[in-house]
């Protein structure tokens, strides 16, 4: 993953845990509704994938432990990973393109609710995602992707694609620059990556089309399936994020201005509002900044804020950065991984960090877009996320008015039971997240996800279930009270 070129080692700051008095009277520890749904507590695990549902997109029984395993901490809200609306293969990530993967989200929602007692609200994050291909090896990009044109003909001198093929494959990097493109090169260097602006092709100019009804039905089968809501998923390097970004220069009226850009973002919101019932909670999560260049501002993501308001979103939980545009450079054989640059940086990140560190690195862009919806009139809870570890830090945050839930991915994951605790006034048991990303390594490689502070502790104890390398566990051990 890319750091930051200073390279500031930031060590954990020191937290005070309350007392369970204090955390009783605490902002935290309140209630909130969310649109028709009711938080517990201000507290909130973000969507996390943790590659363990079945290739062809299906509940597992791991998935349905990890899931277990974070409802036993009994936060208010638990985010289901990002599940894909399209019925297309798509490897061990969740799906709900179908009616067939409803029973197995119903168990899932289940399984959250028996785990904790009811009191945590269960939503489903739904995406689309548009194709990416693997980083091909230059022979087989030559000779079999690449689709050859007159300007690839004129360069190496031959009318006879074969020829050209093979010709081009042996140019030096140098002249290679010179005869493709930069979508070719790009294909060549990283694999090919659909754009929302490629508007030659068929299917990315109908998206507009398509996609309202997409969500709408998946929606619809996330209430069948008995979640409190869905969470559309317009943040990171996926399709609608793509739209609303200042890089959407389409000009089809779904680009370009920021009217433009969060269009079709809305209709699907208003499609899938009117296919749910009344009682059903419907948010999104969206970037509070692109962090790559020409990409969308605070000030763009503040004006999306307050059409989502005025639209009238449940609420609103802000994230930034994980774009494509400065991803690292694959290996040949992978595909590139969207929090692998500056902008994977900032949403994920590290402990070695510049002078700013990795902590509450979002908190004040998030209270600048809060800020503007509530100066709009809209009193839409907004969730914030990044680098979010400490009681204190939670409070000051919540009572300034910087955001309304406190949404924790890898210090949950680093202990599940930490909400808990806190609340129970046993704050000195955390586990607390040393922010080196290892989980996300194991994410960006496909792999198993779990946390380096547990992943090797009583692996031998009876009964605890394995990575299917056998080498680590794949849930945090129990919390013994
Ligand atoms: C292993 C892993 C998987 C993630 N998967 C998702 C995801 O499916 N959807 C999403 O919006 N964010 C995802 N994220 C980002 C987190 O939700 C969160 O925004 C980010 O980790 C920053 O919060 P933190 O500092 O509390 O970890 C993932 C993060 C990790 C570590
Ligand atoms: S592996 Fe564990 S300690 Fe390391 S960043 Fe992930 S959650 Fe935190």
């Amino acid at each position: 993953m890319w750091k930051p070129p200073e390279r500031i080692r930031h060590p954990l700051p020191p937290v005070r845990w309350p007392t369970a008095a204090r955390a009783a009277s605490s902002k935290l520890f309140s209630p909130l509704a969310l649109g028709p749904i009711e938080l517990a507590e201000r507290t909130w695990v973000p969507a996390m994938v943790p590659w363990r549902a079945s290739e062809d997109g299906f509940v597992t029984p791991e998935i349905l432990g990890w899931y277990e395993r974070f409802a036993r901490g009994r936060p208010g809200a638990l985010v289901v990973e990002a599940t894909g609306i399209r019925d297309i293969p798509s490897g061990p990530l969740l799906r709900i393109g179908d009616d067939r993967f409803v029973p197995g989200l119903a168990e899932l929602v289940r399984t959250v609710r028996r785990a904790s007692g009811g009191r945590t609200r269960v939503l489903i994050q739904v995406i689309d995602f548009l194709t990416i291909r693997r980083r091909p090896e230059p022979t087989k990009y030559f000779r079999r992707y690449l689709e050859v044109t007159d300007r690839h003909r004129r360069a190496v001198g031959s009318d006879d694609d074969l020829t050209v093929r093979e010709r081009l494959l042996e140019l030096e990097e140098s002249d290679l620059e010179r005869i493709l493109t930069e979508r070719e090169l790009e294909s060549l260097r990283f694999g090919y990556r659909e754009r929302v602006t490629d508007m030659h092709l068929e299917p990315i100019r109908r998206l507009p089309r398509v996609l309202p009804e997409l969500f709408a039905t998946a929606a619809r089968r996330a209430e069948a399936a008995g979640f409190d809501g869905v969470e559309l998923h317009f943040a990171h390097a996926y399709t609608m994020a793509s739209f609303l970004s200042a890089r959407n220069t389409r000009e089809d009226g779904y680009g370009g201005s920021r009217g433009g850009r969060v269009r079709l973002p809305l209709e699907v919101y208003r499609a899938v509002r009117d296919r749910v019932g009344e009682s059903f909670a419907v948010g999104c999560r969206y970037l509070s900044e692109d962090c790559i260049r020409g990409g969308t501002t605070v000030e763009d993501a503040a004006f999306f804020g307050v059409e989502f308001a005025a639209a009238g979103m449940d609420f609103l939980s802000l994230s930034r950065g994980g774009k494509f545009e400065d991803a690292k450079q694959p290996r040949i054989g992978w595909a590139a991984y969207p929090y692998t640059g500056p902008s994977g940086y900032e949403c994920m990140p590290t402990a070695i960090s510049d002078e700013r560190g990795p902590f509450g690195r979002n908190v004040e862009p998030v209270a600048r877009i809060r800020a503007a919806i509530r100066a709009a009139g809209h009193s839409t809870p907004i969730v914030v996320a990044g680098g979010l570890h400490g009681f204190d830090q939670a409070e000051t945050i919540l009572r300034e008015g910087g955001a309304d839930v406190l949404a924790a991915a890898r210090q949950s994951l680093a202990d599940p039971d930490w909400f808990l605790k806190m609340r129970l006034g046993r704050g000195s048991e955390v586990r607390r997240c040393v922010y080196t990303n290892y989980c996300e390594g194991l994410d960006q490689k496909h792999k198993q996800v779990t946390c380096q502070l547990w992943d090797r502790e009583g692996l031998d104890e009876p009964g605890v279930a394995r990575t299917s390398d056998g080498k680590r566990r794949l849930l945090a051990p129990d919390w013994r009270r």
